[in-house]
């Protein structure tokens, strides 16, 4: 992609620090594959190195990834086997300046952690409009749920101070690829994110939220000025 001097749309953006997370790959690497329109663009590149015969193999963190990767010809490992990942690639939906994240816009946070974490390495692949200088609204915070007596859970994340709606989905509860509920906690400023996660994760029916604390090892923002790289200090 060449750099000229109008602005790079968000799109373009995530297309740039999409192909540059590509550089990092290696042959026989096992790449944990996020969701999300920046991973789209990143599965899109991976596929054409795959076809001219790079050899990965991925583990998708959605329906839709797994979908989408198989159509590229990308083999994927079961969710059934011990991974043994070298690098997870995902997008984000806020991050701030300590490299911590909000993420599960698109409803995959449990999955996107669990892949993440299983990972030696966790590269984090942004447009600009992700970086914020602390986590919290504009963008709520998903909690993923168990349908189990969602409204007494939900009744408890109140109780923290801040409105958590369920999230819909034509009319109906949006519906994770795991059949549990997402909360959307509406915090404005998240002071103390550890504390928030460590709070959450004592309500029973909470599964997961989607903060992301000390996880990322690389985030490519990509930039007018071409891809920035920011690593974990
Ligand atoms: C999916 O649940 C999310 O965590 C995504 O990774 C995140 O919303 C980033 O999405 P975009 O790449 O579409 O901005």
């Amino acid at each position: 992609m060449s750099f000229s001097s109008s602005p790079l749309t968000p799109d373009q953006q995530k297309i740039q620090a999409a192909h540059k997370a590509l550089e990092f790959i290696e042959d026989g690497q096992i790449l944990g594959l996020g969701t999300g329109s920046t991973v789209h663009h990143f599965l899109t590149a991976l596929g054409q190195r795959v076809q001219q015969g790079l050899r990965v193999r991925g583990v998708p963190t959605s329906q839709a990834t797994a979908v989408y990767a198989r159509q590229l010809g990308i083999p994927l490992l079961s969710n059934e086997e011990l991974w043994d990942i070298d690098v997870a690639i995902d997008g984000a939906d806020q991050i701030d300046p300590h490299l911590n994240l909000i993420k599960g816009g698109g409803g995959a946070l449990l999955r996107e952690k669990i892949v993440a974490k299983a990972a030696r390495q966790f590269m984090v692949i942004v447009d600009q409009a992700k970086q914020v200088a602390r986590l919290g609204l504009p963008f709520p915070l998903p909690v993923e749920i168990v349908p189990f007596g969602w409204p007494t859970t939900q009744r408890h994340l109140e109780n923290l101070g801040w409105p958590s709606p369920l999230r819909q989905k034509a009319g109906q509860p949006f519906l994770t690829d795991n059949g549990n509920y997402i909360l959307d906690l509406h915090i404005p400023d998240i002071a103390e994110p550890s504390a928030l996660e460590s709070s959450l994760k004592q309500i029973p029916g909470v599964v997961e939220c989607g903060l992301f604390l000390m996880m990322a090892s690389l985030v490519i923002t990509g930039t007018n000025d071409g891809p920035m790289l920011t690593r974990a200090s």
